[in-house]
């Protein structure tokens, strides 16, 4: 069981959860649960209630596949929602003969947390970028070499607390501990791209239901970070406000009839839809649904490459775009018309692995590849006294019950999983 990892995806449509293992280097998924949400509105948890029944169903499906009892799993924050601050460490290193050591290591991120901030904001990440020792930047792993003087050049994460407050309470309530909370990006990379991409430069965009999360990894490292409140619901809304049919409807129509271009349906298909507003039968032009479409997928394009093109990244992807997550993934004939709207490559990317092998899963198997990978060297640390306080500060006014002892429970807990990082 030790190498046994669970994950929380808690996303706009839908909670997954997946258990997954390395065994023998190769990651297996040995379970998965799904269930649809309402409780969750643009990535932020808006109905504790219903958040806590899809998680205890999705918890419930994983655990009949694996056999195995959930008692507590890692989270997903999305990189939106996060602010990403640049600062540096520096130390002197420690050891007489002057090599560095995985000590040295530790001591000089802890220095590069050091950095002033609002009150409501807790650093839950760090990511270093590069080493330097005795003025020798672009190191990767100075353990080993010799120097006197070692720096960091870190990117903190820093998530607001309420944000993350929500997340461990709805977590807690649905009967779990909370392990850790994972930049979704990060744990989406780990899974969806590859070294090269990370390395050349790639900007890797998770559409799902209600956001597009679009995040830029070079040299290996994630450089950008932005949310866009737009996502695959949207232009399930617009079939269903224009054509003057249930959403639900509207979703069934998107997925079977769907496409990203009108060139790519014939003129006279009709679709029937039975018991419209008890009406009776309705008819749908094919090629109507997918005007409607090609119109909003044009404006989520649009909102992608206007972003990448402020922040000056578009023109430096050597690897190009890779798209993930369920909100454009299936609809046909997207993957040609995104490479001719952005004219830089254009990957559609999922988990490759037995279980998960679907775009919806990128974020919850990520997080539990990511988890995996990282339990050796991850600099992850959340200030679980400032958590402790902040949870106590918002007690008077919340309406959940917590007790003291589940309270503790996930202090404990956290601070037990960061302590086995350094
Ligand atoms: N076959 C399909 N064709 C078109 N769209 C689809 C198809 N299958 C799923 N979708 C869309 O994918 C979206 C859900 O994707 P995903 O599971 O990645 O979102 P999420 O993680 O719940 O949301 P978010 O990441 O925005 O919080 C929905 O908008 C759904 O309509
Ligand atoms: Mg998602």
């Amino acid at each position: 069981m030790n190498n046994v990892v669970v994950s929380l995806d808690i996303g706009s449509s839908k909670v997954s959860v997946v258990i997954a293992e390395i065994n023998k280097k190769q990651f297996n998924v040995i379970g998965v649960g799904t269930s649809e949400c309402k409780g969750v509105k643009k990535g932020v948890i808006v109905d504790i209630d219903a958040t806590v029944e899809a998680i205890k169903t999705a918890v419930e499906m994983a655990e009949q596949m694996s056999n195995i009892k959930i008692k507590s799993a890692f989270v997903n924050i999305k990189g939106g929602y996060t602010t990403l601050i640049d600062n540096r460490g520096v130390i002197a290193v420690s050891r007489e003969d002057k090599e560095i050591t995985n000590e040295d290591v530790a001591r000089v991120i802890q220095a590069a947390k050091v950095v002033a901030l609002p009150p409501d904001k807790e650093i839950i990440d760090i990511i270093p970028q590069q080493y330097i020792v005795d003025g020798y930047d672009e190191i990767r792993d100075p353990v080993g070499m010799v120097g006197v003087r070692l720096e960091v050049d870190a990117k903190l994460v820093a998530a607001s607390m309420t944000n993350v407050q929500n997340i461990i309470r709805t977590v807690q309530k649905a009967g779990l501990n909370v392990d850790g909370i994972v930049l979704e990006p990060l744990a989406t990379s780990t899974i969806v791209l590859n070294d090269d991409e990370r390395e050349l430069g790639v900007a890797l965009v998770d559409v799902g239901a209600e956001t597009m999360d679009i995040s830029v990894f070079r040299n290996k490292t994630l450089v950008f970070s932005k949310l866009i409140p737009v996502g695959g619901n949207h232009i399930t809304s617009d079939i269903s406000l224009i054509c003057k049919i249930t959403f639900s409807d509207a979703e069934k129509i998107k997925r079977q009839y769907g496409a990203a271009s009108t060139k790519l349906v014939k003129s006279d298909d009709i679709i029937k839809i039975s018991n419209v507003a008890g009406k009776g039968e309705k008819e749908i032009q094919v090629i109507n649904v997918v005007e409607i479409m090609e119109a909003r997928i044009q404006e989520m394009l649009y909102l992608i490459k206007s972003e990448l093109e402020k922040n000056n990244l578009l023109n430096h992807l050597g690897a190009g775009i890779v798209i993930t997550g369920g909100g454009l993934f299936n609809i046909k004939g997207i993957q040609d018309y995104a490479q001719d709207f952005f004219d830089i490559p254009v990957r559609f990317g999922y988990p490759n692995y037995i279980g998960v092998a679907n775009p919806t899963y990128s974020a919850s198997a990520g997080i539990a590849m990511y988890v995996l990978k990282q339990k050796k060297n991850s600099t992850i640390h959340v200030d679980s006294k400032k958590i402790n306080r902040v949870l106590e500060e918002n007690e008077e006014s919340s309406s959940i019950d917590e007790t003291e002892e589940n309270k503790t429970n996930w202090i404990e807990k956290v601070k037990e999983f960061f302590a086995d990082f350094f």
